[in-house]
């Protein structure tokens, strides 16, 4: 097992790589966590985790429940996080009482959201089981849910108490769960560590099969990196924006498409988009487009709107991306590379650079 810490002051965490659900409810003492605990997850992931996690944190001594909530990104909104609120009034939760996220991001954004307002904040612990819950989701304390209007719109900044990841639950997940974990992945060797690039061009095979050495790597490092961005900037004030390369174009196509494409597809798509974009604005040379392409599609990952049957329209897109959070003072900020490995946040771009690539 590896631990990387993500350190916050008194709330820092560790983020356990390798750690066994079996163990969980060892692996929870000493956190002064009440007796009381949740687990929150949907009936997919439950039906193949839930019992064993829930076992081993009776094992240690917690009183647990478990709150379902349907499987899916539509249910990621404010209703569903009323559903956890009255469970917990229910169930008499108090504020020690610890929410636990079992399941991908939709259930820890969900989950986390839940914590950071019922009681004005309860602790809450992370249990991500996809590959891109792992690598992003999971670390770094973004919570929220969706808007009819807009992606993520609703929010908090609430750091877990500690993120378990048992590796061994991505052998049950389905492939293109995989493949949307190694956007973000793939995101990290762009943002920050050209090395970690090359080794993703290299080791694709491995890393596809679930090699249990470079499935370890690839999510220590992405870890390591989230977290020492997160510890820098917590609250996006500068730098922690970097960690939405390829998120701009992506969300749009997500809100706009109600939520048809997987994130993680959608922020390939993204970032081949974002590194056109750079190099359209003069920041980058044409190897980096084509480098970032070439990785995106090695991994059966989408580099153009294609795969969505048929094109949202230009003005849509342009018009979510200016909705987007993200947009400061009229003008959206994009995570645009300069190189693999170094990314600039910038409003400097050219408008119509964006919108023949989105017409391409
Ligand atoms: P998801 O949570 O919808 O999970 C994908 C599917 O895999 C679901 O059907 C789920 O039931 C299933 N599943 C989960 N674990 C499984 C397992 N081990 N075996 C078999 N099936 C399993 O999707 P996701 O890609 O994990 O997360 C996407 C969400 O994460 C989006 O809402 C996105 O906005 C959010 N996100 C948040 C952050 C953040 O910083 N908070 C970062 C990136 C993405
Ligand atoms: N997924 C982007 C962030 O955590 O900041």
């Amino acid at each position: 097992m590896h631990t990387v810490k993500l350190s916050l002051g008194e709330r820092s965490y560790d983020i356990e790589i390798g750690a066994n659900l079996d163990e969980a409810g060892a692996r929870l003492q000493g956190l002064c966590l009440g007796r009381k605990m949740a687990v929150v997850t949907n009936p997919t992931v439950k039906g193949l985790y839930g019992g064993r996690l829930i076992e081993s944190l009776k094992a240690g001594g917690f009183l647990v429940m478990s709150i379902e909530i349907p499987d899916g990104e539509q249910y990621k909104n404010l209703d569903w996080v009323n559903s956890i609120y009255t469970a917990l009034l229910i169930n008499s939760f108090d504020r020690k009482s610890a929410l636990v996220a079992l399941g991908g991001g939709v259930i820890g954004d969900l989950t986390g959201f839940a914590a950071a307002t019922f009681m004005r904040g309860v602790p809450f612990v992370q249990v991500p089981t996809t590959l891109l819950a792992m690598v992003d989701s999971s670390v770094g304390g973004k919570t929220g849910v969706n808007h009819p209007m807009g992606k993520n719109m609703i929010g908090a900044f609430y750091q877990p108490k500690k993120v378990l990841m048992d590796l061994s639950v991505l052998r049950g997940l389905p492939r293109e769960e995989l493949l949307s974990g190694m956007a973000e992945v793939i995101k990290y060797g762009v943002i920050r560590d050209a090395a970690f690039f090359d080794y993703l061009e290299k080791n694709r095979e491995k890393i596809l099969s679930l090699d249990p050495d470079a499935l370890e790597y690839v999510v220590r490092r992405s870890c390591e990196i989230k977290a020492e961005v997160v510890s820098k900037d917590e609250r996006e004030g500068g730098l922690r924006a970097v960690l939405n390369f390829g998120h701009t174009v992506g969300h749009a196509i997500e809100t706009a498409e109600n939520y048809r494409m997987r994130h993680g597809y959608a922020v390939a798509v993204g970032m081949v988009y974002a590194s056109r974009l750079a190099h359209k604005t003069g920041l980058c040379g044409a190897a980096v487009p084509e480098r970032v392409e070439h990785l995106v599609r090695s991994y059966n990952l989408p580099s153009d709107l294609s795969a969505l049957g048929r094109k949202p329209a230009v003005a849509a897109l342009m018009d979510t991306m200016q909705l987007d959070k993200k947009a400061e003072g009229g003008k959206v900020k994009f995570v645009l590379p300069k190189r693999i490995g170094e990314v600039v946040i910038t409003k400097e771009w050219d408008e119509g650079a964006l919108r023949d690539i989105l017409k391409s």
